[in-house]
């Protein structure tokens, strides 16, 4: 009898995914989660390319090398500028906080590569001017990782809310709560603590929380046309880890304002790194003639929905488990009735990412730098109405 052969793995063929190899730099909070998305994206969403962590960036030789290994990294840098110029690269995911930003990406267009930047995009809209004009006119595909509309529910609520079930939408109102910064202990500047340093920072909850929930807003709900607002720094003064002294806090530790939209509803958002047994409250609610819709960070996969249409002895909130197949992107990961979690965003932006560099324009589905700007322009009048105490017309992307 003849010997039955093992069951031969096919080869790779030509049609296979190109690699796309990407270049990470700063391996800390952001820096994780993108790594995370850059092993994930290829194994659950199918596109014409491939992500690999071709190589990634930190000034710690130490800490670079142990998570170049955790993430199976094939090469380290430990200057951005090395990392940007290797020819073996074709995409830069810049991780590192705001100040550096705008002058790695200038970089990147130098060099002919593509970017996908943390958010938010600059300091302010002066630099992110300068970032929109070079990436359009290099052409380079560029991505801004606001993660939160790749989660279903938020995919969701846009759906629904583009489809014009709401009817005329009324009201928008949004909160991103923290508690971490209380401390009067804690000092300005370093790891995780350039949050605090507005030179740094560029601003303080108002870039860091707020401008997600402005680009959630923006995404569902159109554009933003002016702002009042007010904001406060509630410990004045910090030590600083670069000089060992205390300096003035010049970041806002809250920051709440009112808003206008284009579509005429009015808006309420909030945000604090003061609001004591709150770790990460993003929601978001929008109330319109015919429905309502809410949505709550910390149960990232239900969005609430409310339906006037419904007979009125049937009335009420229900809560839509957005883990069914035809629920956006849920149907690429488990089995209904399973939860997805944060990662999940970024694997989701990953993916659109890939998948518009074999489409047309017209079907990106993710906010690049230009998007980015206008949220900035919204960040940018809200710290100016603060500071003036007045109304201020939203300047637009
Ligand atoms: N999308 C989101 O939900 C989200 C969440 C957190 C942070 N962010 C954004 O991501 C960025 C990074 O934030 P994080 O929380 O990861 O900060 P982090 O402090 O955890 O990490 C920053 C990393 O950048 C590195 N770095 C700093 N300067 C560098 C330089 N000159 N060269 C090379 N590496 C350098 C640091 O060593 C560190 O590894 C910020 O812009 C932040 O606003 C976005």
């Amino acid at each position: 009898m003849a010997k039955k052969s093992p069951t031969a793995i096919p080869m790779i063929t030509s049609d296979e995914p190109r690699p796309l190899r990407i270049g990470l730099i700063g391996y800390g909070f952001m820096g994780r989660a993108h790594a995370n998305a850059i092993h994930q994206a290829g194994h659950f969403f199918k596109t014409g390319r491939r992500p690999v962590l071709q190589a990634v960036c930190g000034r710690n030789e130490g800490n670079l090398v142990e998570f170049a290994k955790a993430w199976q990294v094939k090469s380290c840098e430990t200057d951005w500028r090395k990392l940007v110029a290797r020819a073996d690269i074709d995409a830069v995911d810049i991780c590192t906080p705001n100040d550096s930003h705008m002058e790695i990406a200038l970089a990147c267009v130098r060099h002919g590569k593509m970017i996908l930047c943390e958010k938010p995009l600059a300091l302010n809209g002066s630099q992110g001017e300068k970032m929109v004009h070079a990436v359009e006119k290099s052409k380079l595909p560029n991505l801004v990782w606001y993660n939160y509309r790749f989660l279903p529910a938020v995919s969701l609520a846009k759906n629904i809310v583009s489809s014009g079930e709401l009817g005329k939408v009324f009201h928008y109102r949004a909160n991103f709560l923290q508690d971490w910064t209380i401390s009067a202990e804690l000092p300005q500047g370093g790891a995780g603590l350039w949050r605090l340093d507005a030179a740094v920072a560029g601003s303080g909850v108002t870039g860091d929380l707020l401008a997600h929930c402005i680009d959630t807003a923006r995404w569902i709900n159109g554009e933003i046309v002016s702002v009042a607002a007010m904001t406060e720094t509630f410990i004045k003064e910090r030590v600083h880890t670069a000089t060992g002294k205390k300096q003035a806090v010049k970041i806002d530790d809250a920051c709440a304002f009112l808003a206008r939209f284009e579509n005429g509803s009015m808006a309420v958002f909030e945000s604090t790194r003061y609001a004591r047994g709150h770790k990460a409250l993003y929601t978001f609610e929008i109330n319109g003639e015919r429905k309502s819709l809410a949505w709550d960070l910390h149960d990232l996969n239900r969005l609430s929905y409310f339906d006037h249409g419904v007979p009125s002895d049937r009335r009420g909130w229900s809560s839509i488990h957005c883990t069914d197949g035809d629920h956006p992107y849920a149907g690429k990961w488990w089995v209904p009735g399973l939860g997805l979690g944060y990662e999940h965003s970024f694997v989701h932006a990953l993916y659109e990412f890939l998948r518009s560099l074999d489409a047309p324009k017209s079907e990106r589905r993710y906010p690049d730098f230009r998007h980015a700007l206008g949220t900035q322009y919204v960040c940018d009048a809200v710290l100016a109405a603060a500071r003036t105490g007045k109304w201020v017309e939203v300047k637009q992307a």
